[in-house]
C-alpha cells in the first residue's frame, strides 16, 4: 500500500521509525526524494520511477509553493489535483510492478507545515539565478530553494531527482546542495515531451487552442539554434545563433532566449564545453520555458 501524509507530525513518526528500522536491519538503505506542485504528468512520472528503480525508500512530495510565485503570478489558479495525482502513482507502481510499500507520498494540507508562525528564513543562491527566469520573476528562485530546502529537512533523502526542464532550478539545487553540504545526490532527468516536442508542463492547459503553433515555436527554435551548433564549429556558430536570437526576439513574446555556458549560465568562453540553449515565451494566458543542450566543437 501506498502510505500517503497529509500532516507533518504524522510523517515525521514514519520519518523516526524509518531510520530505527533501517538502524534495526543494518543494511544499506537509500532515500530517493522527488519535489513536485503536483498536476502530475508523464515528467513528474518519470522522476518517480526513476527513483522507485534507485532506491530502496521514494518519497513523492506534492505542495504548491506559495513562496515561489510573484503577486501577479498563477499561485491561485495553479492545477491542485491530488485525488488524480495519487491515482496517477498507483498506476505508475503497478504498470512498472515497484513495490507500493517502498512509496511514500507526503501532501502538506497546511502552509504551516512548511512555514511554521513566524518562519523568517530566505535560502538565496547567488549566481545562478539572477538571469534567464530569476530576472523576470523575482523572488522565485529563493522561494524554490527554501521549499527545496525545507522538503529535505522534512524527508531527509540521499538523493533527489530534478527535471532538466527547469535547467536553471536544477543548477540552482545542485549548487544549494553543494554550498550547505547537505550531502545528497541530486541528479537530473531528461524532459519528457509531448508528440510534437513541447515540453510537458502543467502549464500547458492553459494554451488557447489558437496559440499552439506559437507554443511549439519554443522547441522548434531551440532546435534550430543547437542545429547551428551542430553543424559547425562555435566560432562560426556563436555569431550566427546570436542573430537568430536578435531576430526572434523583435517578437515581444519572448521573454528570453539565450545561449550560456551550461555551468555558470553565464556568456560561453572558447572553453565552454557544452551549451544550453534557453527559452521562455509569454502566451496569453501562461509562460512556457524549455532548453536544450549542445556539445561545443571548437576549431582551435
Ligand atoms: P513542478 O513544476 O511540479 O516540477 C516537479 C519536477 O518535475 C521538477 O524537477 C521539474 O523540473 C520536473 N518536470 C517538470 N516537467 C517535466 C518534464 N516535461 N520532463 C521531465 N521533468 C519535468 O519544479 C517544481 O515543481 C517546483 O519548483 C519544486 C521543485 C517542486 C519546488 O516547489
Amino acid at each position: 500500500m501506498v502510505k500517503i501524509f497529509k500532516d507533518l507530525d504524522q510523517f515525521e513518526i514514519y520519518r523516526r521509525n524509518l531510520d530505527l528500522e533501517i538502524k534495526l536491519l543494518g543494511t544499506p538503505h537509500s532515500i530517493g526524494v522527488v519535489p513536485t506542485m503536483g498536476n502530475l504528468h508523464i515528467g513528474h512520472l518519470s522522476l518517480i520511477h526513476k527513483s522507485l528503480k534507485d532506491n530502496d525508500t521514494t518519497m513523492v512530495t506534492i505542495y504548491v509553493n506559495p513562496k515561489q510565485f510573484g503577486p501577479k503570478e498563477d499561485f491561485a489558479k495553479y492545477p491542485r489535483t491530488l485525488k488524480d495525482d495519487i491515482l496517477k502513482i498507483k498506476k505508475l507502481v503497478k504498470k512498472q510492478k515497484h513495490d507500493s510499500k517502498n512509496l511514500i507520498i507526503y501532501a502538506p494540507s497546511t502552509d504551516q507545515d512548511i512555514y511554521p508562525s513566524r518562519f523568517s528564513s530566505v535560502i538565496s543562491v547567488k549566481g545562478l539565478t539572477e538571469n534567464l527566469c530569476g530576472k523576470v520573476r523575482p523572488g522565485h528562485f529563493d522561494g524554490v530553494a527554501t521549499v527545496v530546502y525545507r522538503l529535505f529537512a522534512i524527508t531527509k533523502p540521499d538523493c533527489a531527482y530534478f527535471g532538466q526542464k527547469d535547467y536553471q532550478q536544477y543548477l540552482m539545487i545542485k549548487k544549494m546542495v553543494h554550498d550547505l553540504d547537505l550531502k545528497i545526490n541530486i541528479y537530473p532527468m531528461p524532459t519528457k515531451r509531448d508528440e510534437n516536442g513541447l515540453a510537458l508542463s502543467s502549464r500547458n492547459q492553459f494554451i488557447k487552442k489558437d496559440e499552439r503553433a506559437k507554443a511549439l515555436s519554443l522547441p522548434k527554435t531551440l532546435t534550430a539554434i543547437k542545429k547551428i551548433f551542430k553543424k559547425q564549429s562555435f566560432e562560426k556558430a556563436y555569431p550566427k545563433a546570436i542573430k537568430e536570437i536578435q531576430k526572434k526576439m523583435k517578437d515581444k513574446s519572448w521573454e528570453y532566449l539565450e545561449v550560456l555556458d551550461s555551468v555558470t549560465l553565464k556568456e560561453p568562453t572558447q572553453k565552454t564545453p557544452i551549451l544550453v540553449i534557453a527559452g521562455a515565451l509569454k502566451l496569453s494566458n501562461t509562460r512556457l520555458i524549455d532548453n536544450k543542450l549542445v556539445e561545443v566543437k571548437y576549431v582551435h
